[in-house]
């Protein structure tokens, strides 16, 4: 069918699925590393206090691994209104877990959009996050809510689960 596509989600297209998919599959892509690095103005902070959410940082040859849905192309509008506060689609191609290879669509928001925050200590992005919250919900609940569901997937990410484990502390001792 030449109007569906694949998107590939790595970070709250993994744990909120507000939209409408043909099939979901388990997915990666080459050369990116999920990073809490970009500001959220519209969604875990506001814009004179973002919070922090997830966006891909060029990282040649390492994999990144999440979930990719096939969608209608409409479901792009919904997620261009959706993930506006500084991403952009980005084609490349998906490798899937038996093998195969499909071009898809990801969003990245890139070092020079106006939200990006970049690198920090991981325990002062744990606080940032901890203390964050925007109209979507408390920054913390991201961050725990994509450390559970790449987890459940059995996928591995050090700089998710560290920041979940610091940011769990940092709350427990409120
Ligand atoms: C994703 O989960 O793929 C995603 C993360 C941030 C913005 C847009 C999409």
């Amino acid at each position: 069918m030449h109007n569906e596509h694949w998107v590939f989600g790595y970070g709250s297209l993994i744990f909120r699925v507000d939209f409408p998919y043909i099939k979901k599959q388990p997915a990666s892509i080459t050369g990116w590393s999920r990073r809490f690095w970009q500001g959220s103005h519209d969604h875990r902070g506001l814009p004179h206090a973002p919070g922090r959410v997830v966006t891909l940082i060029e990282s040649p040859g390492e994999p990144c691994a999440g979930m990719a849905y096939r969608v209608k192309e409409d479901v792009f509008e919904h997620l261009d209104h959706r993930e506006k506060n500084g991403y952009r689609r980005v084609d490349t191609a998906l490798h899937f877990d038996d093998g195969s290879k499909q071009e898809g669509t990801v969003y990245i928001a890139e070092v020079d959009n106006y939200a990006f925050l970049g690198a920090a200590p991981l325990d002062e992005i744990a606080a940032h996050i901890a203390n964050s919250s925007g109209p979507s919900g408390h920054n913390i609940d991201y961050l725990l809510e994509l450390d559970i569901a790449l987890k459940n997937l059995g996928i591995e990410d050090s700089h998710v689960s560290e920041l979940a484990k610091l940011a769990r502390n940092i709350t427990d001792q409120n």
